[in-house]
């Protein structure tokens, strides 16, 4: 059965061409569900002075917001399609969903992995175990974070910085996307950067690069960590809440 109320399931299958049964058909119309804007776990201002009040309200209750409103409108034609047996239409709606959904994913978990500085959650000693696999990957530290911050900076146009682990006994690795596109292969995503204009640029114009210097002040370790430490059902434990 497609669920398509599970989001990043549904994006991770991809699979418009599937026939469904009346019975399936009938489930699948039940498990829709209407996505909803999460709350941020921290005030507007929390982020200061590395990231704007300005930046976070327009980011989470405009951006956000219109990804979660289009993929909900997307959502709904898609449903209509697949009870209209239009296969052409379920095609036509891919693209908004994985951007619409891919937009929900990420910033979901972007908000949970950040932090006011200064905060216990913003120091990586909240963040032992994985700071330790950190350490074994990229032999310490400080060389872990500039190689995730020139990831960052080879982005081209819009996209998301990520630090996975790949399964329940897997490495670590940076990996970067296009887009909204999220990480849907199987990996946990640790903890995620946001890299459009969106994010920093009524802040810090076109110095990109200090937006990515001072985002490691705002990263929250324990998030970090807890993700490190449990599954990928875990991580995506935010969307539910948001449902
Ligand atoms: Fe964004």
């Amino acid at each position: 059965m497609v669920n398509i109320g599970n989001i990043w399931q549904y994006l991770a299958l991809q699979s418009p061409l599937q026939s469904l049964s009346g019975d399936q058909l009938n489930a699948t119309k039940m498990a829709v569900t209407t996505y909803t804007l999460p709350q941020l776990p921290y005030a507007y201002d929390a982020l200061e002075p590395y990231i704007s009040s300005q930046i976070m309200e327009l980011h989470h209750s405009k951006h956000h917001q219109a990804y979660v409103t289009n993929l909900n409108k997307a959502l709904e034609s898609h449903l209509a399609a697949v009870a209209g047996t239009d296969i052409a239409g379920q095609i036509a709606l891919q693209q908004a969903i994985k951007f619409n959904g891919g937009g929900h994913i990420n910033h979901s978990l972007f908000w949970q992995n950040l932090a006011p500085a200064g905060s216990e959650e913003a120091s990586p000693s909240a963040a032992k175990e994985l700071v330790s696999a950190i350490e074994k990957t990229w032999g310490d530290f400080e060389a872990f974070k500039k190689a995730f911050s020139a990831a960052l900076l080879g982005i081209q146009g819009s996209g998301w910085g990520w630090l996975v682990k790949d399964g329940p006994q897997g490495g670590l690795r940076i990996v970067t996307t296009k887009d909204q596109d999220p990480v849907v292969g199987g990996e946990v995503p640790v903890f995620g950067v946001d890299m459009w204009e969106h994010a920093y640029y009524l802040q810090y114009l076109n110095g990109k690069a200090a937006y990515v210097d001072n985002i490691w002040n705002v990263i929250n370790w324990k998030t970090a960590e807890d993700r490190f430490l449990g599954s990928r059902e875990d991580a995506f434990s935010v969307l539910k809440a948001a449902l």
